[in-house]
């Protein structure tokens, strides 16, 4: 599938879809604390997306047939989980790293965004893991300019990361968007060999870097969606959907 670009209008409702997303999540930041049950999260989300009329991205996704259908309307993934945890009947403790992944459908478009958010007070380890994630992620919105590549926003991303020590995961990454929520390029949170595609007005990417505290490998566990760490580390995980203009910063979509 070829890298597609949006017009001025698609990139409007595109804008609508992302505003969904995130004021969503930032509600949901108020609602962590200790004691929250992640089925709550969940009920809030099929309440908020029916009342504004969006369509539950995530439910139902099959990247292809060895995953079972995913059966939620987001992702929660605690401490050592990485991405696409299923929200079940658990609730949260003071100390643990909580990161929530969500997508809306909107007069058919996508917007997709991630946060992680520490439940009370976690070690200053956990902390600086969770704000050199969100540092990288903005720091791959700066970079990500017309007449630059594709690589930019990689190096960017990874030039964050690496001092800290931290671990950048492979095999995951971030994406292009728009009537689907995978579309091309592929966006991975490291520099590569090749400079990758020009960076051209319209073009809507998901920028999604994933970072550990311990080593990078991930495994999936078996319920075929929930990856964690091999480790059993700490990881993070913060994503925005972004647009590319001519000229500028990229636009933040899914600001709340
Ligand atoms: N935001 C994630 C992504 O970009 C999560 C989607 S997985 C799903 O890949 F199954 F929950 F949809
Ligand atoms: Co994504």
């Amino acid at each position: 599938m070829p890298i597609t670009l949006k017009s001025d209008d698609e990139i409007a409702v595109m804008r609508e879809a992302g505003q969904i997303v995130g004021q969503a999540l930032e509600h949901i930041r108020g609602m962590v604390r200790p004691g929250l049950n992640l089925l709550e999260v969940e009920r809030f989300v099929r309440d908020e997306f029916k009342r504004r009329g969006a369509h539950e991205t995530f439910r139902n996704y099959q990247p292809n047939s060895s995953f079972p259908p995913y059966p939620s309307n987001i992702c929660i993934s605690v401490n050592e989980q990485l991405v696409h945890g299923i929200p079940r009947d658990r609730v949260l403790e003071e100390g643990d790293v909580v990161t929530f992944d969500l997508g809306a459908t909107y007069k058919g478009y996508v917007g997709d965004a991630a946060i992680t958010v520490p439940v009370g007070k976690v070690s200053a380890k956990a902390q600086e893991l969770i704000d050199v994630t969100e540092a990288s992620l903005h720091a791959g919105i700066k970079a990500a300019r017309t007449g630059k590549r594709l690589n930019d926003i990689r190096g960017a991303i990874e030039d964050t990361i690496r001092p800290h020590g931290f671990g950048i995961v492979k095999g995951y990454g971030g994406h292009g968007v728009g009537r689907s929520m995978h579309e091309e390029p592929h966006v991975e949170n490291f520099r590569h060999r090749s400079r990758g595609p020009e960076l051209r007005n319209g073009l809507v990417l998901a920028l999604e870097p994933m970072v550990t505290l311990g080593d990078p490998d991930v495994v999936t566990c078996d319920d075929k969606w929930t990856v964690r760490t091999k480790d059993g580390s700490l990881c993070c995980h913060f994503e925005h959907t972004i647009a590319i203009r001519e000229g500028r910063e990229a636009e933040v979509l899914t600001l709340p």
